[in-house]
């Protein structure tokens, strides 16, 4: 497994690392949950990023759990804050309310004194940015949270974040995690350039488009028994891409990765790790055997020549509007 820093920080993470949305507490059961992370760990990675919305706060237990008793030094652990948690109206967003509390929970689910990285799942137009970023700057100060970061904000909310952070003499935002694959590329044109400017690394959810650049859906067919297109608890996000031409195209990169002794996942995933600018492709699995092929895209080149074939063979679907990083409006 290679590393990378977090942004401009000195803190090092792995450029791949696993993320639990839909599967911990939900999708799949405990021990298979304890296996992907064991997965994970015998291969190098040491990042983990969860939120305390996922699968209705149980996800973080679950992580907690399958990494207690572990060396804290050897582990980075990523968590968010801002969708709903509980029916109260102060049950979510990014008042200084909502943070403290929700941190707090978080860190007694994770069993940890602090969170690596603390996210603010979304941008909040409910509360002055000044508030939020005074809380996050207050957990930093208190040794509860030692990195604070973004996802999916526009670059202009990022400019803000940055502005009121210099002005105020808050700890600066170090990162932002936006949906990013060789299929969704919406922050490429406006999100990078101005991360770059400001040390900001990505954090890239979904590099498989949920599972959909594995190759595993063909056109035509309904989806495998098993997948998470198939499982009407949490197919919601990923019918998106259920597309047969799409998945067609899909299906045509396969000759790119075999030329290259790679898996059409590899393949997806050293895409997303070509851009300097991401930090770390955040993996889900439901099978350790997922995770075992998936680290072995770390460290792989793609030379301009491929980079090119998978644009002439995905190009006609590829997703690049900026306008599409949106937050809520009104708050979740
Ligand atoms: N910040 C945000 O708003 C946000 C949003 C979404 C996700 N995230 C983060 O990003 C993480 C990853 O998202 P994701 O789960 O959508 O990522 P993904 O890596 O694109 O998709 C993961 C899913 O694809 C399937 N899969 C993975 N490897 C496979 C393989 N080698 N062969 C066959 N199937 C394979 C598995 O699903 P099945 O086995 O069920 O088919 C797995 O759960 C999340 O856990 C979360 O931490 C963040």
């Amino acid at each position: 497994m290679e590393f990378r820093h977090l942004g401009a920080t000195g803190l090092k993470i792995s450029e791949i690392s696993l993320g639990n949305w839909l599967t911990h507490g939900g999708q799949i059961a405990e021990d298979a949950a304890i296996s992907c992370v064991k997965a994970a760990q015998d291969a190098g990675i040491s990042t983990f990023d969860t939120a305390d919305v996922y699968s209705g706060t149980a996800a973080e237990a679950v992580l907690g759990r399958a990494l207690a008793g572990q060396r804290r030094e050897s582990l980075e652990i990523f968590t968010k804050v801002y969708f709903p948690t509980g029916d109260g109206v102060n049950d979510r967003g990014l008042s200084r309310k909502h943070i403290m509390e929700s941190c707090h929970a978080s860190l007694r689910r994770l069993q940890t004194d602090y969170i690596d990285l603390y996210q603010a799942h979304r941008y909040d137009y409910e509360t002055p940015l000044e508030e939020t970023l005074r809380a996050f700057d207050d957990l930093v100060r208190q040794g509860k949270v030692l990195y604070v970061g973004v996802s999916e904000w526009s670059s202009k909310q990022i400019e803000h974040a940055i502005e009121i952070a210099k002005d105020m003499g808050f700890d600066r935002i170090v990162s932002n995690q936006p949906q990013y694959s060789l299929l969704y590329r919406v922050i490429e044109e406006k999100v990078i350039p101005t991360s770059k400017k400001h040390g900001i690394g990505q954090i890239v959810w979904s590099p498989l488009a949920q599972g959909v650049l594995t190759g595993k859906y063909l056109p035509h067919q309904p989806a495998p028994q098993g997948t998470r297109a198939s499982d009407e608890r949490v197919n919601d996000f990923v019918k998106r891409w259920m597309d047969d031409d799409l998945l067609q195209a899909v299906q045509d990169l396969r000759p790119i990765a075999a030329d290259l002794g790679l898996s059409l996942s590899q393949l997806s995933i050293a895409w997303v790790l070509q851009n300097k600018n991401v930090s770390s492709a955040i993996i889900g699995a439901t099978r350790p055997e997922q995770v075992t092929e998936n680290v072995k895209a770390s460290g792989v080149k793609l030379s301009k020549e491929v980079m090119k074939k998978i644009d002439e063979v995905v190009g006609k679907f590829v997703i690049s509007d900026p306008k599409l990083t949106q937050s809520p409006k009104p708050r979740a």
